[in-house]
């Protein structure tokens, strides 16, 4: 008996850090909407009392009157934070009234949810994802190749999909997924789109001929994982700090571009930070040494993010318009039009820096940067209602409209590079 306490009282040392997956019973998502610079400062004193998770815009910094604002509060401090809230007079609403509730409610369609194998209208875990990449590739030979770009931190295989049987690729569109852990809608878009390359309608199936599509559905797959085992609200990657004290940088800050400067943090705690260096991080490097590598054939990149329905491209890192401003406007404005024909859904577009918010170090700004062109950024569905834990049955609508955004890419792309 005495060996048996003994052991638990060890096992528990060793693994106390890790014993639970996280519940979210009773924290709430709040949205307010700031109007005076007294709000913004309420949120800021707030900030350094209470641990608020920033949901949209990614920190308090770039708060400013007249935005809306969107953060978690744990349950033990909602209720202080609505009477704050109350007393300096900012309206607000409840986004979420117990997260855990909303948590459970993603995986909402049940029968599809029943079915044990990979699905396209599930979220899938990071074990259905490759097993399914290896399918596809055993199945389709001459149309799919699984590319080795380098392990993640954890040691996890990073794969890129190859996808299209032009004789030489002279002209590629990379594309990445779930650089963020928590936003599960745009691995699910990775896969859906995969699909529509291999067996979609004709006029989008038929890209493949002259397009070459190098696809990761997964960027960040250590974080993608810790949402399914861990914590389902995580974001960045999972390497621990010089320090030891935090893990995670923000992939989408260490990107070789104005590298930590605006909207990024060198505090390795916070959600938006830069990492150690530029390209610290291997899962950025290894993405970044592939794209290098095929830097003449790649015409356009497009990554993939939730949540704001939006379309962004260059620059994030500063208001400057980029030089190919007016034509990438012009492609956004085309790409969302189509998205809304099929079901009335909006997206606004622009610049980054002014449509969404400033950030330096990102993997768009840096493509450019690195000459390729027509480089995007989508924020996916939806508007916040459900925010990073949109329900599953709206998977295939998502998918659905945003492939004829990002197929309209790709034709213009084809026609005009
Ligand atoms: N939501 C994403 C992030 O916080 C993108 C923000 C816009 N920046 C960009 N480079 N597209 O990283
Ligand atoms: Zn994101």
């Amino acid at each position: 008996k005495a060996m048996n306490v003994l052991l638990i009282w060890v096992c528990g040392l060793a693994t106390s850090a890790v014993l639970a997956k996280q519940t979210f019973h009773g924290d709430k998502v709040f949205r307010v909407k700031l109007q005076t610079e007294e709000h913004v400062a309420l949120i800021h004193k707030m900030k350094e009392k209470i641990k608020l998770d920033f949901w949209h815009p990614d920190t308090a910094d770039r708060m400013v009157p007249h935005m809306d604002a969107d953060f978690r509060v744990n349950s033990d401090q909602a209720h202080s934070v609505s009477i704050l809230l109350e007393q300096f007079s900012v309206p607000y609403e409840v986004l979420f009234h117990d997260l855990q509730e909303g948590i459970d409610a993603q995986l909402d369609n049940k029968k599809i949810q029943k079915s044990k194998g990979h699905s396209y209208t599930k979220y899938n875990t990071w074990e259905k994802i490759v097993e399914w990449t290896g399918n596809l590739a055993k199945k389709y030979p001459n149309l799919v190749k699984k590319v080795d770009i380098g392990k993640t931190v954890e040691g996890r295989p990073m794969y890129v999909l190859q996808v299209g049987n032009a004789n030489s690729a002279t002209k590629a569109i990379f594309m990445d997924c779930g650089i963020h852990a928590r936003e599960w809608i745009s691995p699910a878009f990775c896969q859906w789109f995969v699909k529509e390359l291999i067996k979609g309608k004709n006029n989008i199936r038929e890209l493949v001929k002259s397009l070459t599509f190098y696809i990761l559905p997964v960027f960040n797959i250590d974080g993608y994982v810790w949402t399914w085992t861990e914590d389902r609200m995580w974001r960045k990657n999972r390497s621990p700090s010089d320090d030891g004290n935090c893990v995670g940088t923000d992939l989408n800050r260490n990107f070789n571009i104005s590298w930590c400067d605006i909207g990024s943090s060198t505090e390795p705690c916070s959600e938006i930070y830069c990492g150690a260096t530029a390209e610290s991080e291997i899962e950025a490097k290894n993405v970044a040494n592939f794209i290098r590598s095929h830097v003449d054939s790649i015409k356009a990149y497009i990554s993939i993010h939730s949540y704001s329905q939006m379309l962004l491209y260059p620059f994030s890192y500063t208001y400057n318009l980029a030089p190919d401003h007016k034509e990438l406007d012009e492609i956004a404005k085309g790409a969302v039009s189509e998205l809304k024909g099929l079901y009335g859904t909006s997206y606004t577009y622009g610049p980054s820096a002014s449509t969404i918010y400033p950030t330096a170090g990102s993997s768009d700004d840096w493509a450019y940067s690195v000459g390729i062109k027509y480089s995007f950024t989508f924020e996916l569905r939806d508007k916040g209602k459900k925010g990073f834990l949109l329900p599953q049955s709206q998977i295939k609508a998502t998918c659905q409209e945003s492939t004829l955004a990002v197929a309209y890419i790709a034709k213009y792309v084809l026609a005009h590079s």
